[in-house]
């Protein structure tokens, strides 16, 4: 019998321990889960540091970290939760978005445990694993409610109607929010990544420098952003005040951009949250790790007596243990993928 036709008909477990790969970036992350909520181990192996001196992810040095990490990672998520592979009832793995050279790594990697166990290989959107890091935030969390996702490739608002159905609501319709960060970083002479420096910097300055309100008279998608105009507003206004002779202050500049970025998703969200009558909004995605978006969010929201679900800034950017929430979903469904299971380099929204 072939491996699929083993497992396609395997039976699903009530309370399964899912081990969640993630290789998307420059993260190489393996975790257990146990029942879709509780954390059993999660490491995460990161080659940021490596990348630094680029300025940003270089593919080919990601793929190799993950290839020298993957093992490892694997190994020492066993031991911290004192189970062996045997334990596992399915392997679940983020096929994608990401580079496609560094989900290959995972892909194949979860294939091979997958085949060696005789165990189901569950395919996960890197997307919806971030938002499933909710889920291990909040044990009591259920749909529906709002998620703001915003990372360095999505910024969007997405309903989370039920565990499966995603509606977009709004968004971006060029950069990323990340995106924006890790480019105004740039240009302020800080290191990659990005985010979390800006935010420091940020924290001596001020935001007193204009910058363009976004899609303030745009008249498509109410809940839509725009992050490209915001991001050329500060280079240009770093190049402008360079050329005229004026030194700029660079903490002024992460904070007024950090203000402008951050205000309209915050508003956008609560704005939905009242408009369609949700009672909850969560964060999801590397940015929102941002100390100033997560208490403006709880400020905002309060006033409306809207719940806020923050994951810890840990389970915000890529980790294995979101993959494995959104596994234990995608399990409970029997969405097992056979041994051609590629990795893709965009995945709709949708899923
Ligand atoms: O979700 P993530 O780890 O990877 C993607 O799926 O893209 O998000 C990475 C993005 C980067 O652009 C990084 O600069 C940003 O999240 N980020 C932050 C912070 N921590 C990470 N942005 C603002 N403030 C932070 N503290
Ligand atoms: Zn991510």
């Amino acid at each position: 019998m072939s491996y699929f036709d083993k497992i396609k008909n395997a039976p699903i477990k009530d309370e399964p321990i899912i081990m969640g790969i993630e290789t998307s970036c420059d993260e190489t992350a393996v975790a257990i889960i146990k029942n879709g909520r509780e954390i059993l181990a999660d490491e995460i192996i990161s080659s940021a540091t490596e990348h630094a001196r680029f300025g940003g992810v270089v593919p080919e040095i990601a793929s190799r970290g993950h290839t020298t990490a993957i093992l490892t990672a694997t190994e020492n998520a066993l031991k911290h939760a004192n189970l062996t592979l045997e334990d596992i009832d399915a392997f679940a793995v983020t096929e994608g978005a990401g580079l496609l050279g560094a989900l290959l790594v995972g892909v194949s990697f979860a294939k091979s445990l997958a085949f060696s166990t005789g165990k189901p290989l569950v395919p996960v959107s890197h997307i919806r694993g971030h938002i499933a890091a909710s889920y291990l935030a909040d044990k009591t969390l259920e749909p529906p409610f709002i998620t703001i996702l915003a990372s360095g490739g999505h910024t969007a608002i997405i309903a989370v109607e039920d565990y499966y159905n995603l509606k977009v609501l709004g968004s971006t319709l060029d950069d990323a929010v990340g995106e924006a960060f890790d480019k105004v970083a740039r240009v302020l002479g800080l290191n990659y990544p990005g985010g979390p420096n800006v935010e420091r910097l940020a924290k001596d300055g001020e935001n007193n420098i204009k910058l363009p309100k976004m899609l303030k008279n745009y008249d498509g998608g109410e809940y839509d952003f725009s992050y490209s105009g915001l991001k050329t507003a500060v280079i240009n206004y770093v190049h402008n005040t360079e050329s005229r002779g004026e030194t700029i202050n660079r903490a002024d500049v992460a904070n007024s951009f950090q203000h402008a970025a951050v205000d309209v998703l915050v508003s956008k969200a609560v704005n939905a949250a009242k408009q369609f009558g949700y009672k909850t909004i969560a964060v999801s995605g590397g940015v929102g790790a941002n100390g100033y978006l997560r208490e403006f969010l709880l400020d905002a929201a309060k006033k409306h007596g809207i719940k806020v679900v923050l994951p810890e800034k840990r389970y915000c950017t890529d980790n294995g243990a979101m993959i494995g929430a959104e596994g234990y979903l995608q399990y409970k469904k029997r969405n097992f993928a056979d041994l051609s299971l590629n990795a893709k380099a965009v995945v709709s929204l949708q899923g």
